[in-house]
């Protein structure tokens, strides 16, 4: 028998030690939750994405009565960036929630399926996309989508 062990680093930085630009679509991502249709679950998620270009693109989590139809805050925006900015890379997103009344103390990490798209995200342009997660104590970034998702499954192996 045989062991693997897979390790991800993340930085922990307090939001006064991120970079301007950071800070920026950090506060976009913040602002995006306020725009969440979350009837149901009243969890309100922001997502703001930086393009290539400088453009600052933002989406939130879309619910619906029949609760599967819905689309979290990161797949929106990603989904809309590309269909809008098709040849812009996309190079950063911040997340960030609201629930009962305050942004929430712990960062949200991007569901399994949205990791699965920004992963596929990241393949099409090529290019690494930072993952900023916010949370009221901290933020958690890493540099990758890659390193959210280990073992993953992406274009390769199609080929
Ligand atoms: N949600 C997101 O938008 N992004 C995440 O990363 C986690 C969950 C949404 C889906 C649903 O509308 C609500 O949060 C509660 O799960």
């Amino acid at each position: 028998m045989k062991e693997i062990n897979l390790t991800t680093k993340i930085r922990v930085y307090p939001l006064a030690e991120c970079t301007e630009t950071e800070k920026k679509l950090i506060e976009a991502a913040k602002n995006a939750t306020f725009n969440a249709y979350a009837p149901y679950s009243g969890f309100k998620v922001g997502a703001a994405v930086l393009l290539d270009n400088g453009e600052i693109i933002v989406g939130n989590n879309q619910e619906n009565a029949a609760y599967p139809s819905g689309l979290c805050a990161e797949r929106t925006v990603v989904f809309f960036a590309n269909a809008n900015f098709p040849n812009e890379k996309v190079e950063m997103i911040a997340i960030a929630a609201y629930y009962n009344g305050a942004f929430t103390k712990e960062v949200v990490g991007p569901c399994g399926a949205c990791r699965q798209v920004l992963l596929e995200v990241e393949n099409r342009f090529r290019s690494p996309m930072k993952v900023l997660m916010y949370s009221d104590e901290a933020v958690y970034i890493v540099d990758s989508i890659k390193d959210l998702l280990p073992l993953s499954f992406g274009e390769e192996m199609l080929k």
